[in-house]
């Protein structure tokens, strides 16, 4: 399986690689975010709906899917950490050919639900300030862009 791991320094370093995967958006796009707590996950989502336009992005810690309707494409934001049972029918699939662009932390929590076609980004804290972003592209389209943007 191809993988491109990235290093960033600073959390704007992380909101940049979040802004060059939106230019590459496109409708149903799916990205899935896994790694520790505080390891950035929340920080790209929001460096990836500041670039769709939508500025205020509320964590949704009770909220497992939140909608932001008002920029370039729908984002649809899911954070499946609390989720208390993976079979609980709470709709998620329906986002995924919605037409906006789903972004998921702790993805690997629904792991069975996923689409085939998506994009994984691994979180890893290697220090203070410092992350490790491995890119797990699952299709040709999702290949493209991670060798787009590298
Ligand atoms: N290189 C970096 N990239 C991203 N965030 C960084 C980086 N260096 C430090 N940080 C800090 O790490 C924290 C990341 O928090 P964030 O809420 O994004 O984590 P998370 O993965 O969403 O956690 P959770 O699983 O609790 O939702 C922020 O306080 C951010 O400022
Ligand atoms: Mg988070």
């Amino acid at each position: 399986m191809e993988e491109y791991k990235i290093t960033t320094h600073n959390e704007n370093e992380t909101i940049a690689i979040a802004q060059n995967l939106e230019s590459e958006k496109f409708p149903n796009m799916v990205i899935c975010l896994n790694g520790d707590l505080g390891s950035g996950k929340t920080v790209f989502t929001k460096g990836f709906a500041h670039a769709l336009g939508i500025d205020e992005i509320t964590s949704p810690t009770f909220t497992i899917i939140k909608e932001y309707l008002n920029g370039e494409l729908p984002l649809y934001h899911m954070d499946v950490y609390r989720i208390e049972d993976k079979t609980e029918d709470i709709g998620i699939e329906e986002y995924f050919d919605k037409g906006g662009v789903t972004i998921i932390e702790w993805a690997d929590m629904i792991e069975d639900i996923l689409p085939e076609e998506r994009l994984d980004i691994k979180f890893k804290i290697t220090g203070e300030n410092t992350r490790v972003l491995v890119l797990i592209p699952h299709g040709d389209k999702y290949t493209s862009i991670c060798e787009a943007i590298i």
